[in-house]
């Protein structure tokens, strides 16, 4: 049993800290539930430490695993994105990296699916028109939107939750099209380039990790290919997407609309953002279910605790995923994008 306690940068429930205060190991967690540590108060918290249990709010690289000393064995994070760990600075140190894939599959489609419906029949707008007040009757045009049934949704990273979000939008009776070649074990998922699925869907749903082949994948270029229809969602990771020019086609309204739950400087929020009525932003709840998230917590849990009893990991992070060749790359370049996956 490796030695050094297990540091965790936020209280991640009641019944997810008992199983791992019960574990006998000494936990030592960051007080505040709100707001995650300053790197100060997370450079001391780790100091020592045989196993980090954090959230994507962290930066985990070289300094932080070095200052927490050669103890430490595991760092788990309660997310399946890992774009905020050195993987490769942790994997050189002996140290392992765990995610937790699968339980937010749902939760994070669900989240998709209930932007695009905001977006589509404008169900935002409407609640903020009710609840300013005065007086309305129905009309024929009031707050007219589009109808899911017969459109085409576009999935950037056929994985587990873009091809949970594929389900949910067959189920509305949408044409369901993915980038890339991989064949489609439904039948009714049509495999296309991105810059064809650009041209071609009225709603495209992100669902990619975040790493330096991905990051602007949808900039200036690509956002020139969609339909001026078109509406973007991004429940995966902000800077998939170049802000600046997202703002600039919502505001020319050179696209319909975007469905934003996740931000290119998160927390910030781009201040053209904030301004527009063909936005609806949340910020970053894509697994924010209850049961969810003691999934998450739970899953992070018990990868920690099997290394540091040098078990096997439930989900541990392949050591190829921050090259940017692991099974959910896509290159930045339109056509020939390959094998996808979710963040
Ligand atoms: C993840 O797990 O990567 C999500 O973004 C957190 O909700």
């Amino acid at each position: 049993m490796a030695t050094g306690h297990v540091y965790v940068t936020r209280d991640l429930g009641p019944g997810p800290m008992q199983v791992l205060r019960e574990s006998g190991r000494e936990v030592v967690v960051h007080p505040d539930r709100d707001l995650p540590p300053t790197r100060d108060e997370l450079l001391e918290g780790v100091s020592g430490a045989a196993g980090i249990i954090t959230l994507l709010t962290e930066a985990m690289d070289a300094e932080l695993f070095d200052r927490a000393g050669p103890q430490l064995a595991v760092v788990a994070a309660v997310s399946v994105g890992v774009d905020n760990i050195d993987v490769r600075a942790a994997q050189s140190r002996g140290i392992t990296v765990t995610n937790t894939p699968d339980v937010l599959t749902d939760a994070t489609a669900d989240l998709a699916m209930g932007l695009l419906l905001a977006l589509n029949r404008r169900i935002v707008e409407a609640d903020t028109f009710l609840k300013r007040g005065g007086s309305w009757s129905w009309g024929p045009r009031l707050f007219l939107g589009r109808d899911l049934a017969g459109e085409t949704l576009g999935i950037v990273g056929l994985g587990r939750i873009g091809e949970a979000l594929a389900t949910r939008a067959r189920a509305f009776g949408m044409r369901v099209i993915a980038a890339g070649s991989r064949a489609d074990d439904r039948g009714y998922v049509e495999r296309m380039p991105l810059d064809e699925l650009l041209a071609t869907a009225d709603a495209i749903s992100l669902h990619t990790p975040l790493n330096e082949q991905t990051r602007h994948m949808i900039g200036a270029r690509q956002i020139a290919l969609m339909k001026p229809g078109a509406v973007i969602i991004n429940t995966a990771r902000g800077p998939l997407i170049d802000e600046d020019a997202l703002v600039d086609a919502l505001k020319s309204r050179r696209i319909r609309g975007a469905g934003l739950d996740v931000f290119e400087h998160e927390p910030a929020i781009h201040p053209g953002l904030l301004e527009l009525h063909n936005v609806v932003l949340t910020p970053h709840i894509g697994s924010a279910g209850e049961q969810t998230r003691t999934g998450m917590a739970l899953l992070a849990i018990r990868n920690a605790l099997a290394v540091l009893d040098h078990a096997e990991p439930l989900t541990p992070v392949s050591n190829l995923v921050n090259k940017g060749v692991h099974r959910d790359a896509v290159p930045v370049s339109g056509a020939g994008v390959g094998k996808q996956g979710e963040s």
